[in-house]
């Protein structure tokens, strides 16, 4: 799926780019009057096709870095699943009941496995953010109402992970948090 997402931007990128380098070689040969105007014109369309060539690089490289296209294709040993509420993480390994969600705010996960978070809100918007010993954010989604979304994540390093709330949601946001021990 990624891959196919990633052929269809170079396409769409190329395309972009020839009807860009089409209209600068026509607008070569164009008359002197009104010089001004089209070498401006000119400077925008290349300035332009500098940014589209830079994004779509920074995409090209960036992309097979994102922890969702790095763990696309590989079975997840552990499912955890969250249920985000004002304002507490419920964290279980199983489906939780929205009517009366029953979990835990600090889990223990092993050490280089693929861990899927399935992420859900009770309520209102909010983020799952996980940071790493160093408080370095090192993956997230968004906790929605009525959706669920996959995190997948491999912990290399132990130690303790915290889990906060990336998306403002009420008066105790700051104090929504859970944790995550890797051994
Ligand atoms: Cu939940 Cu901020």
């Amino acid at each position: 799926m990624q891959t196919s997402i990633l052929i269809l931007f170079l396409i769409l990128t190329g395309l972009a780019l020839l009807v860009f380098v089409y209209v600068f070689m026509t607008s070569k040969g164009a008359k002197s009057s009104g010089g001004g105007i089209r070498n401006a014109l000119k400077k925008r369309l290349w300035f332009i096709l500098i940014l589209f060539v830079l994004l779509g690089f920074t995409a090209w490289v960036t992309i097979s870095k994102s922890p969702y296209y790095l763990f696309a294709d590989e079975a997840p040993s552990q499912v955890i699943h969250v249920a985000s509420m004002q304002f507490a993480f419920v964290l279980s390994n199983n489906s939780i009941d929205p009517d009366s969600p029953k979990g835990v705010s600090s889990i223990e996960l092993p050490k280089n496995e693929l861990i899927e978070f399935r992420v859900t809100s009770l309520d209102v918007n909010h983020g799952f953010a996980i940071y790493d010993a160093s408080n370095r954010l090192i993956a997230q989604t968004q906790a929605m109402p009525g959706y669920v979304n996959r995190l997948r994540w491999k912990f290399t390093e132990p130690g303790i992970y915290h889990i906060l709330c990336l998306e403002y949601c009420g008066m105790a946001h700051h104090g929504m948090r859970a944790s995550i021990t890797i051994k």
